[in-house]
């Protein structure tokens, strides 16, 4: 039975363990890993709540398949998202989070999702058609371009333009703050939210958010008053979904959802996308067992083929187990006394999946801090002891879509461009803002432009 350690910390405890979390965070729930087990509270959380974190795959699962009525998500469980509103699906719960899950979640599977595929490749290749041979760049903030540009054109199906260059500018300076540590203290202690006026941290982000609504409302009010059917962006399809009652999604909810799958989607993608190009150019072995895959495929290869080659989608994965973006998943509030592997929680504490601390578990992963996609091909996980995407009822629901971007960047760089790391130092991850990424932005080069000859030497030498 593992060590139970609730909430009983003194407060000076309580916040330099806060401080140590907010600095050194893999540090941090290692040592508290090793000390208390896979069960253990701290205050990592926004308020002076402490959060249960858990690691354990049984005690996961049986947290994932708790019913919403004794354990749930979202405002209740003191997720405060000022900047999303509160129609954002990450602060529902109860029957209103299940209703907008319903609506929002078709346009990213399937037929619908795969159409995007072309769309994906297109930018991604007009971004990286800015390298140039031997200039280095950061990897971190291509990705972020591309994933950014993949969202604003298949979620908000914004085309190029005056409305789209406003958007851009200032929605890349509201995720991309100049002093993000500043901005993830003010996050993390709700009482320095304060408007002071517009030079104060506060309320430059208060007058970023209404000049960044008003350009939302302005596009919705477009679509709604010359109605396009033919178009296929997620926006449209949020725009004509109804619900059970045949009612349809308000502005503020389509405001709130989009500005919520823009946060949720954008930086989590790119930061993934970072890490797995620093992988593959870390370890020569990777990239060539990726190359033969990607090259047996031929010349332009259909989307949906990318999505299904199994060496690329452990590299995927290794990617998003080793460093998983989010240390763990959002945090449950108990509604309703709760047992969980013995251990009784009572009506107000909140509980969290930890993704980091299940992700390198020895008994699961053997020589956890080593990258070996391989283990993917080996063995089976189930959703509860792999876990990048959370689970149950609030699991990503850009989960596919995230994937199958990932696939096409990763199929549409490697085939075209020779790339490799400026630095042979290994890159460490650190906390960004409430996630993890890689310390520096990843420093590469372009050494060469992969040619069809390349290719096709690449796949006849490859075994068959
Ligand atoms: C590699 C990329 C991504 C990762 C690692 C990731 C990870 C996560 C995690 C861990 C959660 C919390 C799940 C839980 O608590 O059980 C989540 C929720 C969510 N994600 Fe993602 N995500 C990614 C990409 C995306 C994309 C591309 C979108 C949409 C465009 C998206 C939209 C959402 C939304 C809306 C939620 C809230 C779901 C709910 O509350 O019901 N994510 N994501």
């Amino acid at each position: 039975m593992p060590t139970l350690k609730l909430p009983d910390e003194p407060q000076p405890l309580a916040l330099l363990q806060k401080i140590q979390w907010i600095i050194k965070p893999l540090e941090f729930l290692e040592t508290c890993a090793q000390r208390y087990g896979d069960i253990f509270a701290v205050p990592v959380g926004r308020g002076s709540e402490p959060i249960v974190l858990i690691s354990n795959p049984q005690a996961i699962q049986e947290i994932f398949t708790a019913d919403s009525k004794q354990l749930d998500s979202g405002e209740v469980a003191g997720i405060k998202l000022p900047f999303l509103g509160q129609q954002s699906l990450l602060a529902l719960s109860g029957e209103r989070h299940r209703r907008q899950r319903r609506l929002l979640t078709p346009p990213f599977h399937g037929e619908r999702m795969l159409a995007y595929g072309q769309l994906i490749r297109d930018i991604t290749e007009q971004v990286t058609s800015r390298w140039t041979i031997s200039e280095p760049f950061s990897v971190r903030s291509s990705m972020q371009e591309i994933s950014f540009q993949v969202i604003l054109k298949a979620v908000f199906g914004l085309e190029d333009g005056c409305r789209y260059q406003q958007l851009k500018q200032l929605l890349t300076a509201r995720l991309n703050p100049r002093r993000p540590l500043l901005l993830t203290i003010i996050l993390l202690f709700p009482s320095l939210q304060r408007d002071l006026g517009p030079w104060s941290p506060w309320g430059r982000l208060m007058r970023q958010q209404q000049q960044i609504d008003e350009l939302i409302y302005a596009e919705i009010q477009e679509r709604r008053s010359q109605p396009d059917p033919s178009r296929s962006d997620i926006l449209t399809l949020m725009m004509s979904a109804r619900d059970e009652a045949g009612e349809q999604m308000t502005d503020v909810e389509l405001r709130d959802e989009l500005l919520t799958l823009l946060v949720a989607g954008h930086e989590t993608t790119a930061t993934s996308l970072a890490w797995a190009l620093y992988w593959i150019h870390h370890l020569p072995q990777v990239r060539e067992k990726l190359l033969q895959e990607l090259d047996a495929l031929g010349e332009n290869p259909d989307p949906n083929a990318i999505f299904r080659l199994p060496y690329l989608n452990a590299v995927c994965q290794e990617t998003l187990r080793i460093y998983p973006v989010t240390m763990f998943a959002l945090q449950r509030v108990v509604t309703s006394p709760l047992q969980i592997m013995g251990h009784k929680f009572e009506p107000g504490t909140l509980l969290a999946p930890c993704i980091y601390l299940t992700h390198h578990r020895e008994d699961l992963y053997p020589e956890p801090k080593l990258f070996l996609p391989e283990r993917f091909l080996e063995r089976q996980f189930s959703q509860y002891e792999y876990l990048p995407f959370g689970g149950g009822n609030r699991r990503c629901i850009g989960m596919a879509f995230a994937q199958f971007e990932m696939k096409l960047v990763l199929g549409t760089v490697l085939s075209r461009w020779q790339l490799a790391l400026a630095d042979s130092k290994p890159v460490q991850p650190v906390r960004m803002g409430l996630l993890l990424g890689p310390a520096d932005r990843v420093r590469m080069m372009v050494t060469g432009m992969r040619s069809q000859n390349q290719r096709i030497r690449q796949t006849s030498s490859s075994p068959a």
